[in-house]
């Protein structure tokens, strides 16, 4: 472990041994409208969606040259690539002949073919060929724009962070995770491989979704039977701006009481949750990573949610599929507590709230400090109607 983590890993060692947990000075309350008004939810839609750039992926998704990521945000389909010359790109991914999407998935491929009628791009997203082209001859063809329209994207801190609109700036998308690229670069997110996504349409507002990644005080009773038994509930939390980091460990830390400093584990026993606004979660563990990303859904209670997963692997094929196949079975794990029990409780919440059970408003515990971080910083944006860096 370097540095930053040997010190969160004595940080978490001392909360775990005290029994304690990182706290705020006070409970907060958020109205309960934040999760049910219409105005509210347009609002963050646009401000923290359309207009903040996204972090979509992981940069090892797209490693090699000629490599591609298909991803939806807000329902607009977007591609991102590494061109043959190894250099990152992004695409809105439609089809410049009639808008069809002209590549789903992930994959690698020096070109991609549209399915509807057959355009032809390469990874730099030009136009490589079409059939019957004499027919879209015209009188000016130096006019005829065919690439597919770029976007601005960047790699920084080994995520991949994508501007939904080709008006917003480069360097805006390149220094939107500026505040907490030295925590993201513990990881090597850049070379690790993709295991999958998987998308899920959930019956509760995008806030409360994010909430469940960010506070461990729910381990004992949700999870009690799933991750309690291995993952202790005390966690240390950092704020770098716009953007947290939660650390929670293994039951195993208490080991560490009794080791050396010199020598304790190369990796950090137990899971870190960075949250990158507007709140996508990537979770960092020994060997692999996963990706929680909630965006609004058409109405103040619908959200859909991606979860998707890296490893690293290795150079040698066999080691490689064994890794894999470690990775994908723990993969599937956090997927079923995920889904069965967070989302679950997630949609209990929507329910409680649209149903008029809290008229007071949501409470955050001192013992939620990350909660209340979040409810405060959403609000403080919608406030300045401004987020991200300027340009
Ligand atoms: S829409 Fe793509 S080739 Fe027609
Ligand atoms: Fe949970």
């Amino acid at each position: 472990m370097n540095a930053d983590l040997t010190e969160l890993c004595r940080r978490l060692l001392h909360r775990v041994q005290s029994d304690t947990t990182d706290q705020s000075d006070a409970p907060y309350i958020e109205p309960s409208l934040s999760f049910t008004d219409t105005e509210r939810h347009q609002a963050e839609k646009e401000l923290f969606f359309a207009n903040t750039p996204q972090v979509v992926g992981f940069a090892g998704e797209v490693s090699q040259p000629n490599s591609y990521k298909a991803v939806t945000v807000l329902d607009r389909p977007l591609l991102i690539c590494r061109n043959a010359d190894g250099e990152l790109r992004a695409f809105i991914n439609a089809c410049r002949h009639r808008g069809a999407q002209v590549a789903d998935g992930n994959g690698c491929a020096k070109s991609l073919s549209c399915p509807f009628h057959g355009w032809t791009y390469d990874l730099d997203g030009k136009l490589k060929g079409r059939r019957r082209d004499a027919a879209f001859s015209t009188a000016n063809p130096e006019q005829e724009d065919t690439s597919l329209t770029p976007l601005p994207v960047s790699d920084r801190g080994g995520l991949l962070t994508v501007g939904l609109t080709p008006a917003m700036s480069q360097h805006t998308v390149n220094d939107f995770l500026g505040d907490i690229e030295a925590a993201l670069e513990n990881f090597d997110f850049a070379s690790m491989n993709s295991i999958d996504t998987r998308r899920f349409e959930v019956n509760a507002n995008w806030k409360i979704i994010v909430g469940l990644s960010n506070e461990g005080y729910h381990f004992e009773n949700l999870h009690r039977d799933s991750l309690a038994p291995i993952m202790s509930s005390h966690g240390v939390v950092d704020c770098y701006g716009q953007h947290t980091r939660w650390a929670f460990s293994l039951k195993t830390i208490l080991d560490l009481a009794h080791t050396p400093e010199t020598d304790w584990p190369s990796e950090f026993p137990g899971a870190i949750n960075h949250t990158v606004f507007p709140g996508t979660v990537i979770v960092a563990v020994p060997g692999a990573a996963q990706m929680i990303r909630a965006e609004p859904g058409p109405v103040a209670g619908a959200s859909t949610v991606y979860y998707s997963g890296v490893f690293t692997g290795s150079d040698d094929p066999a080691s490689n599929q064994q890794l894999c196949k470690a990775a994908t079975e723990s993969f599937d794990f956090g997927e079923r507590i995920f889904v069965d029990e967070d989302l679950h409780a997630a949609e209990q919440c929507q329910r409680g709230i649209a149903a008029g059970g809290l008229p007071d408003g949501v409470v955050s515990g001192r013992n939620e400090p990350l909660i209340t971080y979040w409810y405060r910083l959403w609000n403080d944006k919608l406030a300045q109607g401004t987020v991200g860096v300027a340009d």
